[in-house]
């Protein structure tokens, strides 16, 4: 049994969004977090998410800070969920203060779910005294956003959507890393509206599922192109890598465009920079493009060559802000405790 000194710790952890080069697209079981299918990503060393869990014994609710400010409605929601089930893991009931800070802008299909689940499973398990392994974190913080099973672990992760239902499922589906020593790519990220996005990706892949005829074809075909990119990954191939990535990420846009109501993430400025990428592939720069659900733009290169990727989406897309990440750690504890 902890101590009430124990009890009281503050604990903080830092994630980092990834990027998926293979994408989730759909819930096969919304209540567990489910995918269709497996997705293959890479965690990033820019816009860390950073979250420190209490319990507070004499609260007499949940207390959530989202950068500073008391979180409402739907996302405090998804907090005070994710803390019951980490309460129910560990027999404990104590209401939590929880304070995160996103250096990610929060909702604009930037992965700030990904850190932040990740930041959050963390940080809670451990406030309540739960010591999980890897792949028990990763599950856990799957509960949160499938997104944020990957940003547990460093560099590129597969995620498993798992077979069965129920219980088999969920012990099924977590992430793992796929070591891939010395492949470190630069990751070009246009910002060209850092805005929160119209329909949330949660909304906007029930509606695909349901009413995309191109939704079965995209997740099969999205099968075939993990087995592909592993091959590429195992080569250090970044064009075979990248072309896979590109073309299945504008085959889960094509899923959404197809929906009934269309869900279309991409902007003018979207299609801007792709076009930018295009020329730079006709000039011999190894560059190519994912999109999540918003209409911002990633370019996998070189890192040699990321200063003139950087230049040429700029340039497409005036006025949007340019940033290299690299290959990043997945989700840690703080060394300091206490507040
Ligand atoms: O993590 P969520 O539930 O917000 O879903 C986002 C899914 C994509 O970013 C579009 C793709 C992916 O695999 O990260």
């Amino acid at each position: 049994m902890p101590t009430d000194q124990q009890v009281e710790a503050a604990v903080t952890a830092v994630a980092h969004p990834n990027i998926a080069l293979i994408k989730y697209w759909g819930k096969r079981d919304e209540r567990l977090m489910i995918p269709y299918t497996d997705s293959l990503s890479m965690t990033l060393d820019v816009y860390p998410t950073i979250t420190t869990v209490r319990l507070s014994p004499a609260a007499p609710a949940d207390d959530v800070r989202l950068d500073g400010a008391p979180a409402e409605g739907e996302p405090r929601q998804r907090v005070v969920d994710f803390l019951d089930l980490v309460r129910g893991m560990a027999g404990r009931g104590e209401p939590a203060v929880v304070d995160t800070r996103n250096a990610v802008p929060t909702g604009a299909g930037l992965a700030s779910s990904a850190s932040g689940f990740a930041a959050l499973a963390l940080a809670a398990a451990a406030a309540c005294g739960l010591d999980l392994a890897p792949t028990a974190l990763s599950r856990l913080a799957r509960r949160g956003s499938v997104s944020a099973a990957r940003s547990v672990f460093e560099g590129f992760v597969l995620c498993h959507a798992g077979r069965g239902a129920g219980t088999a499922a969920d012990l099924a589906s977590y992430a793992e890393p796929v070591p891939v020593p010395g492949f470190d790519p630069a990751l070009v990220i246009a910002l060209v509206n850092a805005g929160p996005k119209a329909v949330s990706s949660r909304a906007a892949m029930r509606r695909t599922v349901e009413t995309s005829p191109l939704y079965r074809s995209w997740a099969t075909s999205s099968g075939h192109d993990l087995f592909e990119i592993r091959a590429a990954l195992r080569r250090g191939d970044l064009d075979a890598v990248g072309e896979v990535a590109e073309r299945n990420a504008l085959g889960m846009h094509a899923t959404m465009l197809a929906a009934r109501p269309a869900v279309r993430y991409l902007s003018p400025a979207t299609v801007a920079v792709l076009d930018g990428v295009l020329r730079l592939r006709a000039d011999g720069v190894s560059a190519y493009a994912t999109m999540d659900a918003g209409p911002n733009v990633k370019v996998l290169c070189h890192q040699a060559d990321a200063a003139r990727v950087a230049e040429t989406v700029r340039a497409a897309a005036p006025g949007c802000s340019v940033l290299t990440a690299r290959r990043g750690p997945g989700s840690h504890l703080r060394a300091e405790t206490g507040q």
